[in-house]
């Protein structure tokens, strides 16, 4: 049986990371990817950007699932907007899991979530939609990441660790047991965070915290 196609929306280096992890997981066939008018035709491993956002509803007449492909540092608005457009287009949103990752069958994943690899999302977590796990990170048990947060690279959120929606949480940055980062948060990279952050902290280490 052939496999659903799936749309990817957002065309630069995430998009490349995300295709790996797509191929990887092999449930779906990249039907292509949306980008700039810029890049449109251009091709990233293979697949061609075949559309821009304005075409999007006319996609949605062809395909039935799509996943956001946009990275995330500064701020979270452009894959919350793009998400929400998803969404209410009539995309499904899949959860894409990297089969290198370990997610506890006692953990949940949001819709349109990915899970890159060799990221482990441990016992009792819940991560909501639209999130980035990047590869290598950790999320341990119970912790609670919501909506349109990226967990960077090798970064530690350690047991019962909350992140309010919107929250990047940089590369190689551990987070304590129990601690609470507010809404759209930024954590730099390789930090670590003791402290629980108020909604829109920007923590970045050294005086500048
Ligand atoms: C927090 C961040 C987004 C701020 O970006 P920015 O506004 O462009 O600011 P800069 O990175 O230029 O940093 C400005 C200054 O803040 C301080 N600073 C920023 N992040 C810091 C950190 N993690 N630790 C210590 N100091 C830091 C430094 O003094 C820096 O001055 P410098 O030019 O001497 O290095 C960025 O520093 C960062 O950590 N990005 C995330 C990288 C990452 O995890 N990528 C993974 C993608 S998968």
């Amino acid at each position: 049986m052939s496999k659903p196609h799936l749309l990817l929306i957002g065309a630069g280096g995430h998009a490349r990371a995300c295709i790996e992890v797509i191929e990887q997981q092999g449930l779906y066939q990249i039907a292509g990817l949306v980008g700039m008018p810029e890049e449109r035709r251009t091709q990233h491993l293979g697949y061609t950007v075949i559309a821009t956002d304005r075409d999007l509803p006319e996609l949605a007449k062809v395909y039935q699932y799509a996943v956001i492909t946009v990275g995330q540092i500064r701020s979270p608005d452009v894959r919350m907007r793009l998400f929400q457009r998803a969404t209410e287009l009539g995309f499904q949103l899949p959860s894409i899991v990297a089969p290198t990752a370990h997610v506890s069958r006692h953990a949940t994943i949001g819709a349109g979530t990915i899970v890159m690899h060799g990221a482990i999302v441990n016992a009792g977590a819940r991560v909501g939609n639209n999130c980035i796990v990047n590869s290598r990170s950790l999320l341990e048990h119970d912790a609670m990441i919501e909506d349109h947060c990226h967990i960077s690279t090798g970064a530690i959120l350690n047991g019962n660790v909350r992140v309010g929606s919107g929250s990047f949480v940089g590369s190689g940055s551990v987070v304590k047991e129990g601690i609470t980062l507010g809404k759209r948060c930024i954590i730099g990279i390789g930090l670590p965070v003791r402290h629980t952050q108020a909604d829109h902290a920007r923590f970045v280490g050294g005086d500048k915290s």
